[in-house]
């Protein structure tokens, strides 16, 4: 009875014990586990926010004089972009913002509005892009070149000297298996939505080369009757009727007096006179339309036709499948009624949004001579600053000085005509300085987000497609 006794109480002492014991390192292991939490949060906020001060950022501080190193410190923020660790995963969307007609001296002087330093730092939004690369002018060394073909050197990535001439035989230049295609329909037949913004016309030369068209003539006002009769087409044809064109999810910029043989004439909108204007009866707009009804007819597509900035305005864009907006007779600079950059960026987007499966948009800004520059760059900066912040994209912003010297054969106004090369050099060394001053100077690539860094040092003008050919394409294969 007494062992049992005592046995019962020793038992109990144990099990005190024990559960004591289970107490203190339950609790100690507690502790460990919150502080082994709170360590990996704080480590993981501090490289989510890159949490950085100007002591954890070496340099030679005790060597600098006191006056020298409110500056030293003051840079700590850009060095540390610097210094930020390569992101591997790649953009699911490139947006390309082109700007025609700034260059590299433009913007050097448009940054700083009349030396007025009260205002601060007004830099522009591209300025603070992480990444930057130069592109060569291959027309500099090919002067005078042709606008077209940079433009589909540019497009196609290949070298201008190897773009083709414009061909007469449109049999040949038809053949599909030797043309060469733009990066736009690269990225559809690998199944990305795509967009072209301009506010050119939408013929113009970027259209032209972005949509696959042959020849020069953006309507057929001025085409060779041979040409016409041996099956040629001109480019206002072959963006509509074309396969890069009717695949395109959203189109918008000017143009209309080449697609339309009636189109109305109005004080804010004048027919472009040194423009192309059909006259043989077409109306490419109705048969847009009609293409896409036929086409709703096998599968369930939403589209829309749009003429007026109202229209835009108040379209729910992100229901969308297609998306045509012809805002002008001409260029968007002739219609004081045209819409903003800024609202045909913004519905574009929410039309190549709709699946979510990746886009490829190329918004093209172009200044003719005699407009206010720096205007200009403000509104790329106000359209770039209203930009959705996306992580999945990669955005581009390219100036090119766009002076070509030699007008394609349908003559068109940003054709200047700077006289031939061998003339140049016949002139006193002042006269070749002033033209050599007027020469297509490099083009600057600036770019921020997924992948940028691939965007450095100078590159060729075809690099822009083989950059962006790469990007998207691995792009598809993560997802
Ligand atoms: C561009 O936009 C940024 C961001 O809003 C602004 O800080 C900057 O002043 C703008 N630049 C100019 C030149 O307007
Ligand atoms: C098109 O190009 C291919 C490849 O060079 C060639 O074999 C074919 O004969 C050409 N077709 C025509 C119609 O010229
Ligand atoms: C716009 O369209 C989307 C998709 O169809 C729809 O979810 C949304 O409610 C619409 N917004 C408005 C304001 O009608």
């Amino acid at each position: 009875m007494v062992t049992t006794q005592r046995t019962k109480e020793i038992c109990q002492i144990i099990r005190l014990k024990s559960t004591q014991v289970f107490l203190v390192a339950g609790s100690c292991l507690v502790t460990v586990m919150v502080t082994l939490l709170c360590i990996g949060f704080m480590t993981r906020y501090e490289v989510e926010n890159e949490v950085a001060n100007v002591a954890d950022v070496d340099y030679w501080k005790d060597k600098v004089a006191t006056s020298q190193k409110i500056w030293y410190d003051k840079g700590i923020d850009e060095l540390n972009e610097a210094l930020r660790p390569t992101d591997f995963t790649y953009p699911k969307n490139v947006r390309i913002f082109v700007l025609q007609g700034i260059d590299g001296r433009d913007l050097a002087g448009l940054r700083f509005p009349n030396r007025d330093t009260s205002r601060g730092n007004t830099n522009f939004i591209w300025d603070r892009f992480p990444h930057l690369a130069r592109l060569e002018n291959s027309c500099s060394q090919q002067f005078p070149c042709e606008v077209a073909r940079v433009s589909r050197a540019f497009w196609s990535g290949i070298p201008l000297d190897k773009v083709p001439e414009s061909q007469e035989d449109c049999g040949r230049a038809f053949n599909a298996t030797q043309t060469s295609i733009s990066i736009l329909r690269q990225a559809q037949l690998a199944g990305l939505r795509t967009g072209f913004v301009t506010t050119q016309r939408i013929t113009g030369f970027t259209g032209a080369a972005l949509g696959n068209t042959n020849g020069n003539f953006e309507c057929n006002e001025r085409m060779p009757r041979s040409a016409i009769e041996s099956g040629c087409q001109d480019i206002a044809h072959q963006l509509i009727s074309g396969e890069t064109g009717k695949s395109l999810n959203v189109l918008i910029g000017g143009g209309r007096q080449m697609l339309s043989s009636l189109v109305p004439n109005t004080k804010y909108d004048p027919v472009d006179e040194l423009l192309c204007e059909s006259n043989d009866g077409r109306n490419l707009l109705k048969d847009w339309r009609t293409q896409k009804l036929r086409e709703s007819k096998v599968n369930p597509i939403i589209f829309d036709l749009i003429q007026r900035s109202d229209e835009l305005d108040s379209l729910n864009a992100s229901s969308f499948d297609y998306l045509m907006g012809v805002m002008a007779n001409g260029d968007l600079s002739g219609n004081s009624k045209a819409p903003s950059l800024k609202l045909m960026v913004e519905k574009s987007l929410q039309v190549l949004n709709k699946y979510k499966q990746g886009y490829l948009l190329i918004v093209e800004q172009f200044i003719p001579s005699g407009v206010d520059k720096r205007e200009q760059l403000q509104l790329l900066n106000d359209t770039l600053v209203n930009l959705h912040k996306d992580q999945e994209t990669l955005t581009l912003v390219l100036m090119t000085s766009a002076i070509y010297p030699k007008a394609s054969l349908d003559v068109s106004e940003e054709t200047e005509t700077i006289s031939l090369l061998p003339e140049i050099f016949n002139e006193p060394e002042s006269e070749i300085q002033k033209r050599m001053y007027q020469m297509p100077s490099e083009s600057l690539l600036f770019a921020q987000g997924l992948k940028s860094p691939i965007f450095h040092g100078v590159r060729k003008e075809t690099f822009l497609a083989h950059a962006v050919s790469h990007v998207l394409s691995r792009s598809r294969t993560q997802t």
